[in-house]
């Protein structure tokens, strides 16, 4: 199998520009994604989950260590790289389609096939009927859905998310992980999800990528033998390997979240 993301030696420090202080955030982080792998990271608090991202975003700059996309070294962000914050990302001066469609504009797509782009993301999320509607208009869940058919529909190599579904209510968030583990399904990207929630990282995951406590270095890559397909919460929650493998998940996290920490 080829790599589609190859991290080396991977070190982040921050310097605080006053007191010169430094943290050191990400040390000795190796890691391999393969060509559309669903990869999802948990860790403790504070451990360097969204440092990560950062950099395999090209927003931050690695102090040490080397990011491969497949073999081009990560220098700094590209439209090969979709990036899915917790704070939605999308536009309130424009409706859902257009929305949806701005990354093919700044792609200088031509009209007709934006159109068709966006129609296809619109039904791929659910939004059918929304096309016209203004982010204020929207549930959390819907905005957040808006931001990742934005994403998607701009076509890029690899989508990065950072706790996309963090603030949205429970229910909303069972639909989305629905959702995305049928547009993973559907559409092969290659997908790396950082997430506090065990059950979602266990839940969406080809692998579970299990950092260790700062600074944050890759502690466990767990696999989740279970079939895409068979990825409904209504299948899972009576599923003896899928408990089993959140128990190993949460155990491995718990070693590395020191006394009186809830992370
Ligand atoms: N801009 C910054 N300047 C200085 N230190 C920072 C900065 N951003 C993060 N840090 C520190 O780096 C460490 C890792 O932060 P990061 O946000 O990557 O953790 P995280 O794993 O995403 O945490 P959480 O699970 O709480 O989101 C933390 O100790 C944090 O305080
Ligand atoms: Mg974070």
């Amino acid at each position: 199998m080829t790599a589609k993301i190859t991290v080396r030696g991977l070190r982040h420090e921050y310097v605080n520009p006053f007191t010169r202080e430094r943290v050191t955030a990400l040390d000795g982080v190796d890691l391999e994604v393969e060509d559309g792998e669903f990869l999802t990271v948990v860790g403790p608090s504070g451990c360097g989950k969204t440092t990560l991202l950062g950099i395999l975003a090209g927003l931050v700059p690695a102090t040490r260590g080397t990011v491969l996309l497949g073999a081009r070294p990560v220098t700094g962000p590209g439209p090969d790289r979709g990036v899915v914050f917790q704070e939605f990302a999308i536009l309130p001066w424009r409706t859902v389609e257009r929305n949806i469609a701005h990354g093919l504009e700044i792609q200088g797509v031509p009209r007709a096939e934006r159109a068709a782009t966006v129609a296809r993301f619109v039904e791929l999320v659910g939004l059918r009927g929304f096309e016209t509607k203004y982010p204020h208009e929207l549930s959390g869940g819907m905005k957040q859905r808006v931001a990742v058919a934005r994403t998607l529909a701009a076509n890029p190599e690899v989508m990065l998310m950072d706790e996309p579904f963090a603030s949205v209510d429970a229910q909303t968030r069972i639909t989305l992980q629905e959702e995305l583990n049928a547009i993973a399904l559907a559409t092969r990207k290659t997908i790396l999800l950082v997430t506090h929630n065990v059950d979602e990282a266990v839940f969406l995951g080809d692998r579970c990528c299990v950092l260790s406590r700062r600074p944050g270095r890759v502690k466990t890559l767990v696999p989740v033998k279970i079939p895409r397909e068979r990825r409904t919460w209504q299948l899972l929650t009576s599923d003896p390997s899928f408990a089993a493998t959140k128990e190993q998940v949460l155990r491995l996290v718990r070693e590395e979240v020191g006394a009186g920490d809830t992370a």
